[in-house]
């Protein structure tokens, strides 16, 4: 089969590969019908990480079910499905509570696995024509049958959770206000979460002009870093502080100059977060970084500003999103009409064009917002 697998830093290509097969009587194969390109995939196309060569990558996967193992009894061939990208048994201590992204044994000697991805277990990921779902009747998400809605199902493999998640992890209730910082895929969901759970006020902090704007249709404030500091601005529009803060822009994040701090939006929120306020974190660190720009964050460390963040008696919530605790209720409200994640598709293309998907997203090039694959096409 076909797929897109990981060369080196900037290389990506879509090349011959061994088909996806039942490989356990828990197995299932489903054949990609759209599949994502991530702001997480980007870490590891810049040779940010310590991905193999010759990985297949892509965690944000949907499709049919075209075949199962013995042992699947709930899911079944045509069954079209959503894949969280969190790989999980279903029967260990962590999945038992619904910490779905910490399973105990999908990645052996860590916790949480994933399709295609850097020290996420041995899985190849659905950039491909077919993928291997594991524990397919605990992790495949059933959907309506037929084509209606799949630039919205889409994202119930990752980002529409993620940024629900970052919601959730900040403890914002109905009626207040939160902040959320990065206007990527990651933080655009956030934005859309936050507005569907009744925010009284939902401000997105960027440096990208086009992507302000996706938040703005959302109905939400923007303020452009590269029209100077933003932190007083916050506090007017706030009277003092936001309720909440969500940072949906992880361990790249940086001046407007690009120059990297992997610590600026962490701290950002601390000041722009009013006392007893709670932040959530879904953007990504990583206990290490040997392409950081400091000595300090080559070994994951930060100048994160705790003496301020303790003092203003703040809470923080943060790490992988547990997809599967949001998956099924987010789809129901994209079938009811109250949730149209698609919004933000840019792109979509065949699997043969996905290395230059990689080239214009990686750039943030204007309008590359997000980029949909469709290996069938
Ligand atoms: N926790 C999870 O489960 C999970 C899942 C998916 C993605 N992620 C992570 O979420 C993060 C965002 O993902 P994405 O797909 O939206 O990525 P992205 O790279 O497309 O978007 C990040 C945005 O942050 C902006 N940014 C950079 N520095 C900034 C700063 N100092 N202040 C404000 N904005 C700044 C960039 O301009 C960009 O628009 C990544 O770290 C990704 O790995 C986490
Ligand atoms: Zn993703
Ligand atoms: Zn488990």
């Amino acid at each position: 089969m076909k797929a897109l697998v990981y060369q080196g830093p900037y290389d990506v290509a879509v090349t011959d590969v061994p088909d996806a097969r039942v490989e356990a009587p828990t197995d299932a194969v489903v054949q990609i019908t759209t599949t994502n390109i991530c702001g997480s995939d980007l870490h590891m196309y810049e040779g940010r990480t310590d991905v193999e060569q010759g990985k297949v990558l892509g965690h944000e996967n949907m499709g049919v079910v075209v075949a199962v193992g013995e042992a699947v009894g709930r899911i079944r061939v045509g069954d079209r499905v959503s894949l969280p990208f969190n790989i999980a048994c279903g029967t260990c201590g962590n999945c038992f509570k619904g910490l779905t992204g910490f399973c105990l044994r999908a990645n052996p000697g860590s916790a949480g696995a994933a399709y295609g991805y850097a020290s996420m277990g041995p899985y190849d990921g659905g950039q491909a024509e077919f993928l291997r779902v594991p524990w397919a009747d605990f992790n495949a998400l059933r959907l309506p049958e037929g084509t209606e809605h799949e630039n919205d199902f889409t994202m119930l493999s990752d980002i529409f959770p993620t940024g629900w998640h970052g919601v959730e992890l900040s403890k914002m209730q109905p009626g207040e206000s939160i902040v959320i910082y990065g206007a990527g895929p990651v933080g655009l969901m956030a934005a859309h979460a936050a507005q569907i759970k009744g925010a009284a006020q939902v401000i997105v902090v960027d440096q990208q002009a086009d992507r302000l704007k996706l938040a703005e249709g959302l109905g939400a404030v923007t303020l452009d870093r590269s029209a100077g500091d933003v932190v007083e601005k916050i506090s007017d529009l706030t009277g003092g502080g936001a309720d909440r803060g969500v940072d949906a822009v992880g361990y790249q994040a940086h001046e407007i100059d690009g120059v990297e701090h992997p610590e600026i939006v962490l701290n950002e929120l601390i000041q722009v977060v009013k006392p007893t306020g709670g932040i959530g974190v879904v953007g990504v660190y990583v206990p290490e970084d040997p392409g950081a720009s400091s000595d300090l964050a080559k070994e994951g460390k930060l100048a994160f500003d705790f003496g301020t963040f303790f003092f203003k008696g703040q809470s923080m919530g943060t790490g992988q999103c547990n997809t599967k605790q949001y998956n099924a209720i987010l789809r129901d409200l994209i079938v009811a009409g109250k949730a149209t994640p698609g919004f933000l598709v840019s792109h979509e293309l065949p699997l043969a064009e996905a290395p230059a998907g990689y080239e214009h997203f990686d750039k943030r090039e204007d309008g590359w917002t997000k980029v949909l694959l469709h290996p069938g096409a």
